[in-house]
């Protein structure tokens, strides 16, 4: 059970497909002032390796310790590889948790993260029994010490529903992606903000091109000399989303950490909030996080 909420970064820098500039920028990110990384062992988007190789280079040159850091990692199912899988396909799903979370430790140079994350669901609809067997193998590794925390990724309310139903133990971590034309995954952050469970939004900028063109965004800009991107970050945080960004470039590394530093009025938020409202969430919408990339969704993730 959490006896304390967890430690988090309140910025996670995100290392999928950066192939092989990943453990530069992963170091760049640190030496920039990032102090949560987020990866998966799953090859396919995330060469955990090359995380491993940038941490140790920071190590190395002294710009952090390890205890300073948020690590985060996933548990991805086959449907969700490529051909390099981090375990063996014939095992059981709990010996892959467990082979999986052992190689990504040696990826990272390290015995334990602080968060490891079920990537998504095998199912895009319902909490399966599989996902069951996954997640008690997961709790395992948590009792084991390999992980001080667990999460999701890429779940429906209607997951997280069954899944709180089925297990003792609700995770402490959801991780979606969040469009603001569905409401910024109002109701997915609802529950998790009744339940204490950080949610972790990823693709705030992808997923929301249009609204960033919006003149909510831009006239906030312009007012707080924030550029579009930096107002999104700053209005994820103050309503409680922690954010991810996995800018490749250097600037923006430091224009998103700077985004702490944004006020944004209180009714901005509401505005913001409000973006979505004309569209309902609907069945597909609520699908939208869910699973993805296990079998054949449009989007590029997990
Ligand atoms: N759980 C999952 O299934 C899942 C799925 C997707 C992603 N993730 C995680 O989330 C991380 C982030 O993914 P993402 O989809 O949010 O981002 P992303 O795909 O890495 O893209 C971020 C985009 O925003 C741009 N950007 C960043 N900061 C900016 C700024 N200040 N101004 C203007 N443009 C800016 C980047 O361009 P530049 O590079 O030019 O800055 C890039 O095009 C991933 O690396 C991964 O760790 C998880």
């Amino acid at each position: 059970m959490l006896a304390q909420p967890p430690p988090i970064a309140d910025f996670l820098y995100g290392t999928a497909w950066k192939e092989d500039r990943t453990a530069a920028l992963t170091e760049l990110a640190l030496r920039t002032g990032f102090r949560g990384i987020d990866t998966a062992n799953q090859r396919r988007h995330y060469f955990e390796a090359g995380v491993g190789q940038g941490l140790a280079a920071a190590y190395r040159a002294g710009v952090v310790a390890r205890p300073d850091l948020f690590l985060q990692t996933k548990f991805t199912y086959q449907p969700g590889q490529d051909h390099r899988l981090p375990y063996d396909p014939a095992a059981s799903l709990s010996v892959q948790v467990a082979q999986s979370l052992a190689s990504s430790l040696q990826h990272l140079g390290t015995d334990y993260v602080e968060s490891y994350v079920l990537h998504g669901p095998l199912s895009a609809y319902d909490w399966a029994d599989a996902d069951a067997e996954v997640w008690e193998a997961m709790c395992k590794e948590r009792n084991a010490g390999r992980t001080r925390f667990l999460g999701v990724s890429n779940v429906s309310l209607q997951h997280l529903k069954q899944m709180t139903a089925a297990h003792t133990e609700a995770p402490a971590f959801v991780q979606n992606r969040c469009f603001a034309r569905f409401g910024w995954d109002r109701e997915v952050r609802r529950f998790c903000r009744e339940r204490q469970i950080t949610y972790q939004g990823f693709s705030l900028l992808t997923a929301n091109l249009e609204v960033l063109r919006h003149p909510v965004f831009t006239n906030l800009a312009a007012r707080t000399g924030a550029t579009p991107a930096q107002v999104v970050f700053s209005f994820a945080r103050k309503v409680g989303i922690l954010p991810l960004t996995g800018t490749s470039n250097a600037e923006h590394m430091m224009q998103d950490l700077a985004s702490r530093d944004v006020a944004l009025p209180p009714e901005a938020l509401q505005a913001i909030e409000s973006l979505g409202i004309a569209v309902p969430q609907t069945p597909s919408s609520a699908q939208a996080n869910a699973g993805c990339g296990l079998r054949g969704c449009k989007n590029r993730a997990p």
